[in-house]
């Protein structure tokens, strides 16, 4: 059904021109794919584990290198909250401190409780949206003061979510705060449906691996214009828990599942933090080497059934445009 009613809260929280986001991906996000996105119009999320470790850049440098692009849209920043260490731990509050000072307004939350994130940046008038799969968790971060939700859904890329896109909006929609749609979106077609079932903006990654300024490697990109949602498969070797791939000869040879013994762990409330950070840890070498200018055929090409939708490898900013346009439509013909 259309909805003739439009929020914008989205936009206002963010302060850009189009209510797409470019997620963070790990180690997708390079600093030119980000400052291409916020240069036309959109929010781009910076993933820090990936600008520090997959790019080996310097994230104050990196940040003041993309504000200075920004036209009309907004930097985000990714912080992954889950208490895996405490060397983690404090390296992440530095990293946010970085990004305040740098005028980063905009953080998305995932895997932990934000609070502390949502004391910090409010303290300075900036808005936290938190990753949630489903109402528990969506309960515990507006406990927590967020200020909206990125509601993950089954089709997403990276850790995906289990549940539909419409189930999960009106699982959450009478939370009051607003909604982004994360997963499945690879064109402007899937965004509008978007915007029709309620949500008020959408977040892609997939999408925006195949474009010129991301540095994932060719073949990667080639794989995903290629691909189609049934080439989608969801692997628990990377990290513990559900995360979407391409189905390449190397998924199929080692196969998707954990052995026994990890499994086990893993389902052990006292190992399976310490399980999780190994997978943590192996992970973000394997996904680094996996994706970057010289990454291999032996590795992870992560990516959501949005392949379904995405026909070639294009500028940002014109994947961009073409979402501004869909909306501009949407938003005359909602009045
Ligand atoms: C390669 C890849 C890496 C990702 N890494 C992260 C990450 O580090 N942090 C995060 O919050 N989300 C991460 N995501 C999720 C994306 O930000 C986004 O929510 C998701 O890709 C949306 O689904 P789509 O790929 O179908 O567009 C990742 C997704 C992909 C494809």
């Amino acid at each position: 059904m259309r909805r003739v009613v439009m929020s914008e809260q989205f936009l206002a929280h963010t302060g850009a021109r189009v209510p797409v986001i470019c997620g963070a991906m790990y180690p997708c996000s390079n600093p030119e794919l980000v400052g291409a996105v916020v240069a036309a119009g959109a929010v781009a999320v910076v993933q820090p584990l990936s600008i520090a470790f997959a790019h080996r850049l310097d994230l104050r440098q990196s940040l003041r290198e993309i504000q200075a692009q920004n036209q009309g849209g907004a930097v985000g920043f990714n912080a992954l909250v889950e208490k895996s260490s405490k060397i983690y731990e404090e390296r992440m509050r530095k990293w946010i401190d970085i990004a305040l000072e740098e005028g980063v307004r905009f953080f998305v939350t995932a895997l932990g409780n934000p609070d502390w994130v949502v004391e910090k940046v409010h303290a300075v008038g900036g808005v936290v949206y938190h990753d949630v799969t489903e109402r528990k968790w969506a309960l515990k971060a507006l406990e927590a003061g967020v200020d909206g939700l990125i509601c993950v859904n089954g089709r997403a890329g990276g850790h995906a979510g289990s549940k539909d896109a419409g189930d999960l909006y009106e699982e959450l929609s009478d939370l009051g705060v607003p909604l982004v749609m994360a997963g499945g979106v690879g064109g402007p077609e899937g965004f509008v449906q978007a915007l029709e079932r309620g949500y008020e903006a959408v977040q892609l990654g997939t999408r925006f691996i195949a474009t010129e300024e991301c540095s994932a490697h060719a073949d990667y990109k080639q794989a995903i214009v290629n691909a189609g949602k049934e080439d989608i498969v969801l692997t628990r070797r990377i990290s513990g828990v559900p995360v979407s791939v391409i189905r390449t000869p190397f998924v199929e040879r080692v196969g998707t599942e954990v052995g026994p013994i990890a499994r086990r762990l893993l389902q052990s409330p006292r190992f399976k933090h310490w399980v999780r950070s190994y997978y943590a840890a192996r992970s973000v070498w394997s996904l680094g080497r996996g994706a970057t200018r010289d990454g291999g055929y032996n590795d992870y090409w992560q990516a959501g059934k949005s392949v379904d939708a995405i026909e070639g490898v294009r500028p940002a900013a014109e994947v961009v445009a073409e979402f501004e346009a869909a909306f501009e439509r949407y938003r005359k013909a909602a009045g």
